[in-house]
C-alpha cells in the first residue's frame, strides 16, 4: 500500500468543543498532526490579543486548524463522496491544505506581520516547501505533493473545488473560525446550522454550490459573520491592545538601530531587527516567547519600550475616541504638536487605526479584491448568484463597513503634575 492511501490501524480522534470530535484515519494527515511546525501552532492563540476582551478566547491556531480539517473532511467523505462531479484522488490534497492553510501564521500575527513587513502565507509557502518535518512527510506521498498542497492554498490550484472549500465566500475556513470564535469568546452571535449546510453542499464543475433550499442556512452564516466582525474581531479594546503590541515592536526595534543597550539581549528578534532572517528564526518564535521579552522589557532603562510593555503585560490599554483621518488631519497635526509639548511621544502614543469588512459580494470581474460569490443550485438545475435570490443578503451585498479611530493614553493626559493647561487642552480636543 502507497503512503497516500496508508490508513492508522485504529481511527484516532481528538476531543472537541465545537465539532464534537475530529476524526483521523490517514497516516498521513496523522503525521503531520505530528510534526513539529504543525505543533507549533498550539502556541498561537486564534485571536491575537481578543483574549484581554473575551477572556475565554484563548484558543489556538492548532484548535482551529484540525476544526476546517474536520469539516473538509466530512465534506469530501459525506457529502461529495461517490458523486461523479467530484474527483476523489482530491481528497488527500484537500485534506492537507484543510490542516496546513495557517501554518505560516506567526505570533500576534498581524501585529508581528506588520512591523517586521511579513506575509504569513509567504511562510506558509516556505514551510509547505523548505526544509522542514512537514516537508519531508508530504514529499513522502510524492514529490510534487507539497508543491500541490501549496497551491491549493494559494488557490492557484486547478481544480477550482479544491480550491473553494479552503478559501471562498463559504468556505471551511470561515466555517469553522466564526463558530470556534463564538465558542471560546462566549458570545451568542457565529452560530448558523452548518450541518445543513454541509448537506446541500454539491460539486460542479469548476465550484462547490449550495442547493437552493440550504438557502436560509447560508443567510444566516452571513449574517453571523457580519455580526462577528463588529461585536469580536474590530472589537475597539482587542485592538487598543494591538496597537501597543504593535509599538512595542517598532520601539525595540527603533532601540536595536539607534544602537541601544539592551539589558537583556533580544537574542530571538536580532536578525529580525536586522531582516536578515530565516525560516528558522520564524519558527523558534511563539506567542509564550514574545509575553517573556514584554515582561523582561518593563524592567528596561527605556521609559517607552518599558511603559508600554508593562501596558500590554498589565492590560493598561490606550482609550479611543472615533476618528475620520481624512476629514480631521488638520486637528491630528495640531494633537501631535501637543502631545510633543506636553513630552508624550505621539510616534507611540498618538495612534490612528482603522478597520473595514465587506460582509459578502457579487462578482466583479477585474475589480480589487475580487471575490468568487456564493452560487445556489436552483431546483431546475440553473445556478444563480446568492444576493439575487437572497433579499437579506442582497442588503448588505457590496457594502463595506470602515471604522476608525484614534488611540492615546488617557491616564498619561488626567495624571498630576506638570503641564496640566496642556493637557487640559489636549483631553478637550479628544473628546
Ligand atoms: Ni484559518
Amino acid at each position: 500500500m502507497s503512503y497516500a492511501t496508508q490508513k492508522l490501524a485504529e481511527e484516532k480522534v481528538f476531543k472537541d468543543p465545537v465539532h464534537r470530535y475530529i476524526h483521523v484515519r490517514d497516516q498521513v494527515i496523522w503525521d503531520v498532526i505530528g510534526s513539529k511546525e504543525f505543533q507549533r501552532l498550539r502556541r498561537i492563540k486564534q485571536l491575537g490579543t481578543t483574549y484581554l476582551v473575551f477572556h475565554g478566547a484563548e484558543h489556538s491556531r492548532f484548535n482551529h486548524s484540525l476544526g476546517v480539517y474536520e469539516i473538509v473532511r466530512r465534506i469530501v467523505d459525506d457529502s461529495f463522496n461517490g458523486r461523479p462531479e467530484w474527483d476523489a484522488s482530491e481528497r488527500l490534497v484537500v485534506l492537507c491544505a484543510a490542516l496546513l492553510h495557517d501554518l505560516g501564521h506567526g505570533p500576534f500575527s498581524h501585529a508581528f506581520e506588520n512591523v517586521f513587513d511579513l506575509d504569513h502565507e509567504e511562510f506558509t509557502r516556505a514551510i509547505l516547501l523548505g526544509d522542514t518535518e512537514v516537508n519531508e512527510i508530504l514529499k513522502r506521498v510524492s514529490n510534487d505533493f507539497p508543491q500541490k498542497v501549496a497551491d491549493a492554498i494559494a488557490k492557484t490550484y486547478p481544480n477550482k473545488q479544491v480550491v473553494s472549500l479552503i478559501s471562498s465566500q463559504i468556505d471551511a475556513d470561515r466555517m469553522d473560525y466564526l463558530q470556534r470564535d463564538a465558542y471560546f469568546t462566549g458570545v451568542s452571535y457565529g452560530h448558523f446550522d452548518m450541518e445543513r449546510i454541509l448537506r446541500v453542499m454539491r460539486p460542479r464543475e469548476d465550484q462547490v454550490v449550495i442547493k437552493s433550499s440550504g438557502m436560509h442556512a447560508v443567510e444566516d452564516y452571513i449574517m453571523s459573520r457580519y455580526q462577528m466582525y463588529w461585536q469580536v474581531y474590530f472589537h475597539p479594546v482587542s485592538r487598543s491592545a494591538e496597537v501597543i503590541l504593535t509599538k512595542i515592536l517598532h520601539r525595540a526595534k527603533a532601540l536595536s538601530e539607534s544602537g541601544y543597550d539592551f539589558e537583556q539581549q533580544p537574542t530571538h528578534f536580532k536578525s529580525f531587527f536586522e531582516g536578515t532572517f530565516s525560516l528558522k528564526d520564524y519558527l523558534a518564535l511563539d506567542e509564550g516567547v514574545l509575553l517573556t521579552y514584554f515582561q523582561y522589557w518593563i524592567n528596561e532603562k527605556d521609559p517607552i519600550l518599558s511603559d508600554l510593555s508593562d501596558r500590554f503585560v498589565n492590560r493598561k490599554l490606550f482609550q479611543y475616541i472615533e476618528f475620520d483621518l481624512a476629514k480631521d488631519y488638520m486637528k491630528m497635526r495640531e494633537l501631535e504638536q501637543l502631545f510633543k509639548r506636553a513630552g508624550i511621544d505621539p510616534e507611540y502614543y498618538l495612534v490612528f487605526d482603522s478597520s473595514s469588512d465587506l460582509p459578502y459580494d457579487f462578482y466583479r470581474p477585474g475589480e480589487e479584491g475580487e471575490r468568487i460569490p456564493i452560487h445556489l443550485l436552483m431546483p431546475s438545475g440553473e445556478i444563480r448568484e446568492l444576493s439575487r435570490e437572497s433579499e437579506i443578503v442582497e442588503a448588505i451585498s457590496g457594502k463595506r463597513r470602515t471604522d476608525h479611530k484614534l488611540y492615546f493614553p488617557e491616564d498619561f493626559l488626567t495624571e498630576d503634575g506638570k503641564k496640566k493647561a496642556l493637557k487640559k487642552q489636549i483631553l478637550e480636543l479628544l473628546k
